[in-house]
């Protein structure tokens, strides 16, 4: 298991001010910027896209950009996201015709490759791609919106992939999102998980360094 990473989902930022909100939750000491694009047509929600992306490169944003991409098609809209500045590129595999081509594709521009599993979405694909990734990312809630409740099936699913990775003997990060607090991270990060996703849980606190601070304690 790798050192705990905190990814702060902008989703839940200021997005009339995002530069300056995503630059305070780093600031907070957040690892990485969790990037949710969403295409109202793989998920019900419209977000944000490469040219976001890239103006938050030049605004100054230097840390790690964790793009999660609930888009269908994905291969057309990879080459963007990689130019713009994207660090990891992760995506469902139900939105892709060809994973394996898919992971490629990342991986050739340039970015790391992840694969997202919905809460009812079968683990079957990881036999064949794992050793390709470099996170995997398990869904605790439904995609498509923030603020949802965590799903505690999750943590199982958390295991069977924490299981997998360490037998295998990879160095694949396990991310989770969807839900997380830090009332919940400790049994989180305790069912085998590394990289940590809170949208509402950091950008809805009064203050992203007391809160993100809490979340490293109970990580322990
Ligand atoms: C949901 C997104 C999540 C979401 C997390 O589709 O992938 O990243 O923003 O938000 P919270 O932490 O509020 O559940
Ligand atoms: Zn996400």
């Amino acid at each position: 298991k790798q050192s705990p990473i905190i990814a702060p989902s902008i989703l839940a930022a200021d997005f009339a001010r995002l530069g300056d909100d995503t630059a305070a939750a780093l600031a907070a000491g957040a690892d990485w910027v969790h990037f949710d694009v969403m295409d109202n047509h793989y998920v019900p929600n419209l977000t944000i896209g490469p040219m976001v992306l890239s103006a938050l490169r030049k605004y100054g944003i230097a840390a790690p950009i964790d793009v999660h991409l609930m888009v269908k098609p994905v291969d057309r809209i990879v080459p963007d996201f990689a130019k713009a500045g994207a660090s990891s590129i992760s995506f469902h595999p139900e939105a892709s015709e060809h994973v394996d081509r898919t992971i490629g594709l990342i991986r050739d521009s340039g970015c790391q490759a992840g694969l997202v599993f919905n809460p009812a979405t079968s683990l079957d694909c990881l036999d064949y791609v794992l050793d390709k990734l470099d996170l995997v990312l398990i869904m605790s809630v439904n995609p498509g919106f923030g603020g949802q409740k965590f799903i505690p099936m999750a943590l199982e699913k958390l295991r069977r992939v924490r299981r997998m990775i360490d037998e295998r003997g990879l160095a694949v990060r396990l991310e989770v999102d969807g839900g997380v607090t830090a009332e919940n991270i400790g049994a989180i990060a305790a069912a085998g998980a590394d990289t940590f996703v809170a949208g509402s849980a950091i950008f809805h606190a009064a203050d992203y360094r007391a809160e993100i601070a809490a979340m490293r304690t109970a990580i322990g």
